[in-house]
This record gives C-alpha cells, structure tokens and sequence, in this order.
C-alpha cells in the first residue's frame, strides 16, 4: 500500500458548492470533466446582469444595451488573447461545443464536402464529434472513418497516416483531450499530416481548454470549439473558433436578426463575421459572466492549474490501481485529469450511486463515447476527473468509498 499524499488544493474556498454535505456527507465533486463548478465571481456576474444590467446588446442605444454589448464584445477579446487568435473576428459565440461542431459540419460541408469524400474521426470522439459528420456526410453522399486507438487509448499513427493516404479525406476531427481516457492527442501535428494531404483538421476542445494552454495560431488547426461550462463559466455558451478565409466562405448557419445586412423578399445578403453566424439573441449574461471566468483562471495561472491536475491524477492512478479487481481504462502517456474505471463484478451505475451516498459526485456511463466502449469492450466505465480546487482527500474519499462498495456489492 503506498502511502497517503498531500495535495493541496487551489482557491477551495471561492467554490461554495464545496461547502455542503451530500447524503450527510461533505460533498467530493470529481465530476469536473462533465461540468466544473463556478466560482463566486462567474455566479455574481450572472445575477449582476439580471438585477441591474438586463438590456439586448447589438440593437440598442440607450444605455444598458450599449454597456450590455461593450462587455459582451470584452468576452470576445477576451477569448481572442486566451487562445492566441489573429483575429477578433474568427471568434463566434455559440451554445457550446456541440452547436460549434454542428456548425461547421453544417456549413464546412456545403462547399467543401463531396459525394465520395472522407471524413476522418477517432475511436476516442465524443458523440457530438461523430453525429454532425454523420449527418454532413449522409446529404453529401460522403463517408465518415474511423482513426483507430491502441490498447492504452492512443491514436495508432501509422493508421491515421494510411487513412490519411486517400486522396478523398477533406477533414479530420479530433479531441485534443477525450472526456473518457483523458488522452491528451497530439493535434499540432496530426494537423500538419492533415494538411499536407490537403485535409482541412477541426480540434474538439471542451476537455483541454480548462487545463492547458491552447494557442490556435500554433496548433495551426482550422477550427477549435470548446463550452465556457467546462472552464468555469455558465451553460449554454460556447465558442467556435475558425480561419478566416474559412468562415468567410462558409454559408451562415442559421438565419434570423444580427446575422443580415439587409433584408428584402427578393433575397437577403448576409453580415459580415462574427455575426454571419450569431443569429438571434444570444446568451447575454452567459457570455459576459464568460470572461469572469476566463479572468478567473488566467489569474490562477494554467501552469499552475495542470500542475496540481497532473498531481492529483498521479496520485489517484496510484491508489485506484491498489483496489483488487479495479482496471483503469485509458493508460495513456500523455493524460489529463481523467480516470475512467471499471470494478469486476460491480456495474459502473452501482457504483456511481454508492458513492454517491457517500458524499462524492463521479460520472458512470458511456460518456457519449459509445464507439469507444465498444473499443473497450465494456458497457459502461466510472469516471473521476479532476480540477484544481480538489485535494488529495477527495482522493482518499474516493478510494474509500469504492472499497465500501466493493464489500457491498
Ligand atoms: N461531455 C461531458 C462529459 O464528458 C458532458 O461528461
């Protein structure tokens, strides 16, 4: 048995969610990579706008409505230095990953997608990386295949490079961090080997923003889409970041207000970017509590973030591997704070409510990764993933509690 660490862990206090007890016990939320918690500054934002600050924003003179829209607008740039983006422009607000990955397969395949073409995706894709290409490719009469994984839940190179031979691959899209394994994939140069075959390479970003630093113009992919509700911001916001020259040929994807110059029966022209796609009001308060959020972290500092991240992952791979019969699933090399698991004879959802009972928030299931159970061979996994406000107790907790369940079950 190896011996009990101590983490400790960053700006605990700011997370009042914390501070309550589930089932009678102190809540252990290790379900991060599902949602984060938010702290007080993000929830102070969000009731500031209601009570005081309601306004529209893009269509207003008066007073709340241009203050509304000057702070939505700081979101924008905000997003813009935190990701390293050229332009303010490429940035588009959206509902989240999943609206910004629809988008492009949406709009992308309308003048890049035909019959024939290949559409490249991995094992390790979350749902909302599959279904979009599946139903782009389904109009266009283009195919969507698959990038294989090793047993650690590794893109196998040397297959990628072969898919990537055909001349019929025009996108490739790829988690930089899958919400099951935690595999941090390598997308700076699966992007290059993308582009040099002519492929175009969209990055899923929901599970990498939050815990590392992520620079567009270095990674030199054409889309990144990542959810604000992953990095300590509010649902129902997200963004899509783009080339340019990309968006700029891409047709809208929903029409409405804002995204118009002008509008007759005879035909319609359309804005110019971002607001070609943010058509009808958007998620005001969500977007502008959005840069508490990303203030938030950045005075944390990402460095320091994955620092404790990579700690406690280490740390919870190392007692969870010491429980007989539990068998980590996702060993790759390279891993963010995700450790998805199975316990021989306990199902994932019994566990999940056992440990429950006791106070601590895991996700079990198949975390829209159902391509990858199948990979896996397993129904289900439980899933701890962790953020920088935990400590090794919440380690502990857990260990604890899973060998309760192990005795009941
Ligand atoms: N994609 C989120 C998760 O992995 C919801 O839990």
């Amino acid at each position: 048995m190896s011996e009990k660490e101590n983490i400790e862990a960053l700006h605990r206090s700011d997370f009042l969610a914390l501070d309550q007890s589930i089932h009678g016990h102190p809540l252990v939320y290790l379900d991060n990579a599902a949602t984060t918690l938010k702290p007080s500054v993000v929830v102070e934002s969000i009731k500031n706008h209601y009570a005081k600050e309601t306004a529209n924003v893009h269509r207003g003179i008066h007073f709340l409505s241009a203050m509304g829209t000057q702070k939505y607008e700081a979101t924008r740039e905000a997003v813009k230095n935190l990701i390293h983006s050229p332009h303010l422009e490429e940035v588009i607000f959206t509902k989240g990953t999943t609206d910004a990955i629809n988008l492009v397969a949406h709009s992308w395949s309308e003048i890049y997608l035909q019959e024939g073409d290949e559409i490249l995706v991995s094992t390790m894709e979350h749902h909302s990386n599959i279904v979009p290409w599946q139903i782009a490719a389904q109009k266009k009469g283009a195919i969507v295949k698959e990038i294989p994984i090793n047993d650690q839940g590794e893109i196998l190179e040397d297959r990628y490079q072969e898919l990537l031979s055909s001349s019929k691959v025009k996108m490739v899209a790829m988690a930089h961090v899958s919400n099951t394994l935690g595999t941090i994939n390598d997308v700076k140069k699966y992007a290059k080997w993308a582009h040099e075959k002519g492929a175009h390479f969209l990055v899923d970003g929901a599970q990498s923003i939050a815990h590392m630093k992520v620079d567009v113009q270095d990674l030199d992919c054409d889309f990144f889409a990542f959810s604000a509700h992953k990095m300590f911001g509010p649902t129902g916001v997200g963004v899509l970041w783009g080339k340019k020259t990309l968006l700029e040929e891409m047709p809208p994807y929903q029409g409405g207000g804002a995204m118009i110059k002008e509008v007759k029966f005879e035909g319609t022209t359309f804005n110019e970017l971002p607001e070609k796609f943010e058509a009808g009001t958007p998620h005001i308060a969500g977007v502008i509590a959005f840069k508490s959020a990303i203030d938030y972290m950045l005075e944390i500092g990402l460095d320091r973030i994955s620092q404790v991240e990579d700690q406690l992952v280490k740390y919870a791979t190392k007692k969870l591997s010491e429980i007989k019969g539990l068998r980590i699933i996702g060993t790759a090399q390279d891993k963010a704070s995700v450790v998805s698991f199975v316990m021989e004879g306990a199902h994932p959802h019994d566990l999940g409510m056992i440990l429950d009972e006791q106070g601590v928030a895991i996700r079990t299931g198949h975390h829209c990764t159902q391509p990858l159970m199948n990979r896996f061979n397993v129904p289900a996994t439980a899933r701890a993933s962790f953020c920088f406000y935990n400590n090794s107790e919440d380690v502990d907790r857990l260990v604890s509690a899973l060998k309760k369940a192990q005795e009941l079950l």
